[in-house]
């Protein structure tokens, strides 16, 4: 593995014991790691061929397994601990079991459609991607599960052929109408890089951010998100209405300068035309964000992350109370660049560009401000962007 964080190595020794422990004499042969990510601006319009500017983070997932003679999955986890599962390698996967297995009942179904030749495993699986924190540790599980595979099977799919099957098992094993940016990012992340993806051709980009004077600064509302949940389908359903209304098949479609023509369209009520100006006014904001951050032109940046929640708020409607006091309050922090939800929504993180030497009087601060108002404590982390999924050997057996 090249570039690899230490939190990442960690991780893997880590996992390594705890497979000794939960198998006891069985060697571990096979690794796969996966981080989570954040996504820095472009919310919601990954499903609409938008464009988005995440980055792979510095939490993981991470796999260790070991061939079986038979064909079965063994699994333990250390999220539900006192539980093994047992998942037939058979085509099709049985959906049933523990929610957090139909990740790997997905991941697993679609390369064995793909006509993949898969061995029983027992595998154990730790993550400290946090949940409920919008920060993709569903799709840390499943790019996990995929890389796992390939390690076990000495075989590789396409970066963007595997992160889309991840993203299909999401869809229909956990039933989450998601789009594929953070199986994009977890994927096909890359150091100290946001990726620029244009998700109407998939093309990926990696734009530089090493600037030292800047930090990011991931802290979460306290509110847990889940996509699961009926509003994020509602949102995409809106979406897809507004493209049938006016005769397109994708709000990409919509340029900026079109778009006050598109919110005149009788057809559209007053909610649905809310969305549609949120998609086409986030992807003008995360196309110029790319260019700001290429350019460092931080001010700029800034606005566009301000802009970006108030149209979340006011347009798309997917953040909530809590949200938006974390973001009101980080706004009155010295240091401050720019601040917004990241994420699907509904709860979880806000990302924040802080000034290095102003952060940790802001954490102090803020931690003061969320404790006397939800009597408990801030959660936050700050991280550079990393590597995307990576697995390797642990012994040749
Ligand atoms: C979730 C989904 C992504 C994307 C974001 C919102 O993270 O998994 O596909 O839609 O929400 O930008």
């Amino acid at each position: 593995m090249n570039s690899i964080s230490p939190s990442a190595v960690s991780a893997q020794e880590q996992a390594i014991c705890e497979f000794q422990s939960f198998f006891p004499g069985l060697k571990s042969r096979w690794m796969a790691q996966a981080p989570g990510r954040v996504n820095l601006i472009g919310e919601h319009v990954d499903y609409n061929g938008g464009i988005v500017l995440p980055a792979a983070i510095d939490f993981y997932t991470t796999l260790v397994a070991a061939p079986i003679d038979r064909p079965e999955w063994v699994v333990r986890t250390a999220f539900d601990p006192e539980v093994e599962v047992s998942i037939p390698v058979e085509s099709p996967v049985d959906k049933s079991g523990p929610y957090w297995t139909t990740y790997l009942r997905g991941v697993l179904n679609y390369y064995l459609e793909s006509g993949w030749d898969i061995p029983g495993l027992k595998i154990w699986i730790q993550s400290n991607v946090p949940t409920g924190a919008g920060l993709s540790s569903s799709a840390a599980l499943e790019v996990g599960a995929a890389c796992l595979i390939e390690a076990a099977t000495g075989r590789a799919m396409e970066l963007q052929e595997k992160a889309l099957l991840c993203q299909k098992a999401e869809n229909v094993y956990a039933e989450a109408p998601c789009g594929f940016m953070d199986q994009f990012a977890s994927a096909m992340g890359k150091k100290d890089h946001f990726l620029k993806i244009d998700c109407r051709d998939q093309k990926v980009e990696p734009i530089p951010m090493v600037d030292p004077e800047w930090e990011l600064w991931i802290v979460h509302s306290g509110a847990s998100h889940s996509i699961a949940t009926s509003e994020y389908g509602k949102r995409r359903a809106d979406c897809e209405a507004a493209c049938e209304i006016l005769g397109i098949s994708s709000l990409r479609e919509i340029t900026p300068k079109k778009l006050s023509e598109a919110l005149q369209n009788p057809g559209l009520n007053e909610r649905v035309a809310r969305r549609v100006k949120h998609v086409v006014t986030e992807i003008e904001r995360a196309d110029a964000a790319g260019e700001a951050l290429r350019h460092s032109q931080w001010k700029t940046l800034g606005s566009l992350m301000r802009a970006s929640h108030q149209s979340m708020r006011d347009d798309y409607e997917i953040t909530c109370e809590e949200v938006d006091w974390m973001v009101e309050q980080i706004e009155k922090l010295p240091g401050t660049l720019g601040v917004r939800m990241t994420g699907g929504g509904f709860g979880g993180c806000v990302i924040v560009v802080m000034q290095a030497d102003h952060l940790e009087m802001a954490r102090g601060q803020l931690a003061e401000w969320f404790e006397s108002r939800y009597s408990k404590a801030l959660q936050s982390w700050t991280t550079r962007p990393v590597e995307g999924a990576q697995s390797r050997i642990i012994d040749e057996g």
